[in-house]
């Protein structure tokens, strides 16, 4: 269990993330910090008297203040605008950076050590805009996007083969945006490749509702975007953190020559435990994935442009 985890932004992503840190006794204490007044504190009291029924003694605490979060060891950034139908998420990062500029000075200010998650969007230029502001080295920024896009793409798949979740395997690399790419080759059911229990047109189906499942939801809840699925992503990242479980995750990460690719943000397969990012597995990719990868990278780094100009 770790002493303390913040969770930046009291909104449905972060409200929910707390409580699902609470219920699996990740953290002894959770702060919840938000700049709306009220809003962190009438939450996280709320959720710490939940304590007593769903059997945590996690002290959760609301504050508009940093100073609360002081020490924190890891640290779960939601804040930001959600995107509206129609929009990308690139439509947000103006916004957004400015505001996760702010939380990355913030936490290096209050917990130099720590490690942070990012979820605000978009998400692999949030996470580059984070580790400007703090000056953390990359081991301490992680994105969450894959585990959640995976999420996504494991769901579809169980329905149309009427198997259990739990028995899928897959991973989905790149940005989380339009261009992300799904795994095919790493796809399996128990290890029996994906490609030998589904026809293409049927994969081809799901890959394209994985690629819109962010879209899908906003479409559906008009004024805000996706947070119970989104949420349970960020928290088994940071479950990985807490046990130091060395998972093998899907998370955004800042390359440095990994799969060709350097200096850009980027989902690939990362070995999650206490110190962070502790390292990128490299897989042999079919030349399609490969260039759909660099495709997508290239993507978040027009983007990363957007935030240094
Ligand atoms: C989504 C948002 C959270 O994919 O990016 O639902």
């Amino acid at each position: 269990m770790l002493a303390k985890v913040a969770v930046v932004g009291a909104g449905n992503v972060g409200a929910t993330a707390a409580q699902r840190l609470a219920e699996k006794n990740l953290a002894r204490t959770i702060v919840m910090v938000d700049v709306v007044e009220g809003v962190p504190q009438g939450k996280g009291l709320d959720q710490w008297q939940s304590g007593p029924i769903e059997g945590f003694d996690t002290r959760i605490i609301g504050s508009n203040n940093y100073d609360e979060a002081m020490g924190a060891d890891v640290f779960v950034v939601t804040a930001g605008i959600a995107r509206k139908p129609g929009m990308s998420r690139d439509d947000l990062v103006k916004t957004n950076a400015g505001i996760v500029r702010s939380v990355g000075e913030q936490i290096a200010r209050v917990a130099p050590k720590a490690i942070i998650v990012v979820v605000s969007n978009p998400l692999d230029v949030m996470c580059y805009v984070a580790m400007k502001a703090s000056r953390f080295p990359r081991e301490r920024i992680l994105g969450m996007a894959g585990v959640l896009d995976t999420a996504r793409y494991r769901t579809f798949l169980a329905e149309a083969l009427d198997v259990s979740v739990q028995d899928i395997q897959a991973m989905v690399l790149g940005g989380h945006g339009d261009t992300m790419v799904p795994l095919v080759s790493y796809t399996t059911v128990s290890g029996i490749p994906i490609t030998q229990l589904i026809d293409k047109s049927k994969l081809d189906e799901i890959v394209t509702r994985t690629r819109n499942g962010g879209a899908e939801i906003v479409a559906f809840l008009k004024t805000g975007s996706a947070y119970y699925a989104p949420s349970a992503a960020a928290v088994q990242m940071v479950e990985a953190i807490a046990l130091d479980k060395k998972r093998i995750l899907p998370c955004s990460a800042w390359l440095q020559g990994e799969y060709g690719l350097r200096d850009v943000f980027c989902g690939v397969p990362c070995r999650i435990g206490r110190k962070g990012l502790e390292s990128v597995i490299e897989v042999t990719l079919t030349s399609a994935e490969r260039e759909e990868l660099h495709k997508s990278a290239e993507a978040v780094r027009s983007t990363q442009a957007v935030v240094d100009a």
